[in-house]
């Protein structure tokens, strides 16, 4: 499907600045065609039609379904659907969002941008740089709605780059700070004062973790700058959680039932909510990684009691590393009070600084500039 004429003995391309080319969304054909393409980079975890099972399954899970997803294709617009070649593809994710300028409050989307893909045959030809021109000012307004209660406005955009600091921003994105600890697994024994989350246990911490973010950033600094946050959401949370759990039936024929874990008393709540993410075999150099998605300290302060309740939960998270197999357990860009406790605890770990991949990048559509902007709780929840 989908192949040009050969002219000459070669294919005869459009130029990537052609009137010709159109940014739409793909057939239900196309898109299976995208899948089969980009499993060789994302699908290396699970035999080819587990990994394209997975993909249409995780269309129907309650952030993605009812449009959360987009399909978006670079195609010529003379040629017919289902052939014509797919010159590059991407997907965008709507997620809810808070903006907090001066005190005030709004709520909108983002759309985060992932599985930006382009098949080694049509690479090097400006073919993506095209698709993210024309994707950039769609996302602004795509989905929004001024009678949509939290989508009358879309801030933003986003994207986790995997291929360094320096492609995206070319078109707009700004790359902010991307940084992890990394913990190796463990066995460790459990604890009784830390309580392991069930399924059950997330919609209400979803819901406590957004009250205090939104009175954080109520409360942040009056400086000029505008505070931004996605929403540790329980649709957020699950949407990894199914992906999980998709991927450990496939691999383990079980999927794992504590999604997190939490200790202390309401108040001064230390609480983890994570997931188990499979790059490839059950190997090192897959990368394969036990993510906190988000980690909540309720009173964020540098004490002795919360770096011992800290240390109950790495040390629960280690161990469910190490059971599920995977190479260590990141923490995504840990405050300065969170750098301290983790010292405290004297658990060993690496700090990461990232250059290369998941590097958390954003494209501001409101007035000002990215320079201004402070993005709260950028942690694993968002990645997409
Ligand atoms: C990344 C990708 C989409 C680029 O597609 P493309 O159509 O070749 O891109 P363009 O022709 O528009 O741009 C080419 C530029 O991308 C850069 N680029 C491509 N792959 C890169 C990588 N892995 N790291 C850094 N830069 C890269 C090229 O160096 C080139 O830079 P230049 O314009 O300064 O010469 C394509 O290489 C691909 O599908 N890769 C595999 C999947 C992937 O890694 N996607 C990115 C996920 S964040």
């Amino acid at each position: 499907m989908g192949e040009y004429a050969p002219i000459n003995g070669s294919i005869d391309l459009p130029d990537s600045k052609s009137p010709s080319l159109i940014l739409t969304n793909p057939t239900s054909e196309e898109r299976l065609e995208t899948w089969n393409l980009n499993s060789v980079n994302w699908g290396t975890a699970l035999p080819l039609p587990d990994y394209i099972e997975r993909e249409r399954y995780l269309t129907t899970v309650p952030l993605a379904r009812d449009g959360g997803i987009t399909h978006w294709v670079l195609v010529d617009r003379d040629l017919p659907p289902n052939d014509r070649p797919i010159l590059a593809s991407c997907e965008s994710l709507r997620k809810p969002i808070l903006v907090s300028k001066d005190g005030v409050i709004t709520e909108g989307i983002t759309h985060g941008i992932g599985s930006v893909f382009s098949q080694p045959k049509f690479r090097g030809m400006g073919y993506a740089s095209r698709m993210l021109k024309e994707l950039a000012p769609v996302l602004k307004t795509w989905q929004v709605d001024p009678d949509t209660p939290g989508h009358e406005t879309c801030p933003f955009s986003i994207l986790y780059s995997d291929i360094g600091t320096k492609y995206y921003a070319k078109f707009g994105w700004a790359t902010f700070p991307s940084t992890h600890f990394a913990f190796p697994p463990s066995d460790s024994s459990s604890r009784p004062d830390v309580r392991p989350l069930t399924y059950h246990d997330i919609p209400a911490l979803c819901t406590l973790d957004e009250q205090n973010l939104r009175k954080e950033l109520a409360t942040a600094a009056k400086d000029g700058k505008t505070h931004v946050a996605l929403i540790p959401n329980h649709d957020c949370m699950q949407w990894h959680h199914k992906r999980e759990d998709f991927v450990t039936t496939k691999i383990f024929g079980k999927s794992p039932t504590i999604k997190g874990a939490i200790t202390g008393e309401p108040g001064s709540l230390i609480w983890a909510i994570w997931t188990r993410a499979f790059y490839g075999p059950l190997v090192p150099k897959s990368g394969n990684t036990f993510h906190i998605l988000r980690l909540v300290i309720e009173d964020e302060t540098n004490s002795e009691e919360n770096a011992q309740k800290l240390k109950g939960i790495l040390q629960f998270a280690q161990a469910e590393a190490k059971e599920w197999r995977l190479n260590e357990v990141d923490v995504w860009n840990p405050s300065e009070t969170l750098k301290k406790l983790v010292d405290r605890t004297g658990v060993e770990n690496k700090y990461v600084v990232r250059d290369a991949e998941s590097i958390a990048s954003l494209m501001w559509y409101g007035e000002g500039s990215t320079e201004d902007i402070n993005w709260f709780a950028n942690e694993k929840f968002g990645w997409c």
